[in-house]
């Protein structure tokens, strides 16, 4: 039995090569609940790579990241700020969709420390061979499988931390796309308005 997915990445696997291994991967148990493994998209020479947490209803049928409602708020809020979707990679810390039903629908559940440390060494792979500038954490989950689990996104989004190896890269964090949708309807403008202006910042630092 496998534990995490290092132990299936080959030594100079190139992007699609995982892509393609990963496509198989059940170094955790949420290859069962999840119809397929929701690998990164986007140009492998992005200069901004964006992490969410793990693909929604609407990835999971799909096959591809950030797709559903809380992918058509982030390719609106990148728009505002400047950034082309065509430059961004993105992708997730875990790959297969994990829910609980309710009623006839499933609903995100979040993914446990267990099932980020077996899925991030894909994540990791995804960094190193797409080598962007910029690395955005979009939620908690993200935010501290990069950062480490001190992170608070509440106090720390929008803050640019040096990437803690060679290469110059930066990591960055800030809300995730869900929430904005969840956040009630009074102060949801506001909450936009803030991850417009983390989104900002990325795209200030990249022009800088
Ligand atoms: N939420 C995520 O974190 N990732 C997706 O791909 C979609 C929704
Ligand atoms: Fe593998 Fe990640 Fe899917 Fe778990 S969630 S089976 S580690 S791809």
């Amino acid at each position: 039995m496998v534990t995490t997915a290092a132990e299936l990445i080959p030594e100079g696997a190139n992007l699609g090569r995982l892509r393609a291994i990963a496509a198989g991967c059940t170094a955790c148990d949420l290859h069962k609940t999840g119809t397929q493994t929701v690998w990164g998209e986007g140009t492998s020479t992005a200069e901004v790579m964006l992490v969410g947490e793990q693909p929604g209803d609407r990835e999971d049928i799909e096959g591809r990241p950030f797709v559903g409602p809380a992918g058509h708020l982030l390719d609106s809020a990148l728009e505002s700020a400047g950034i082309d979707r065509s430059k961004v990679y993105v992708t997730n810390v875990v790959k297969h969709f994990k829910w609980e039903p309710k009623g006839k629908r499933r609903i995100h559940k979040k993914p446990n420390a267990a099932e980020v440390t077996a899925c991030k060494p894909w994540l990791e792979a995804e960094i190193e061979w797409v080598d962007p500038d910029v690395v955005v954490a979009l939620g908690a989950t993200a935010a501290q499988a990069l950062l480490g689990k001190d992170f608070r996104v509440t106090k720390q989004r929008g803050e640019f931390i040096q990437w803690p190896a060679p290469g110059g890269r930066m990591v960055t964090a800030t809300v995730h796309p869900s929430s904005i949708l969840r956040a009630p309807e009074g102060s949801r403008d506001a909450e936009l308005g803030e991850f417009i202006r983390d989104l900002s910042l990325v795209a200030k630092h990249l022009a800088g």
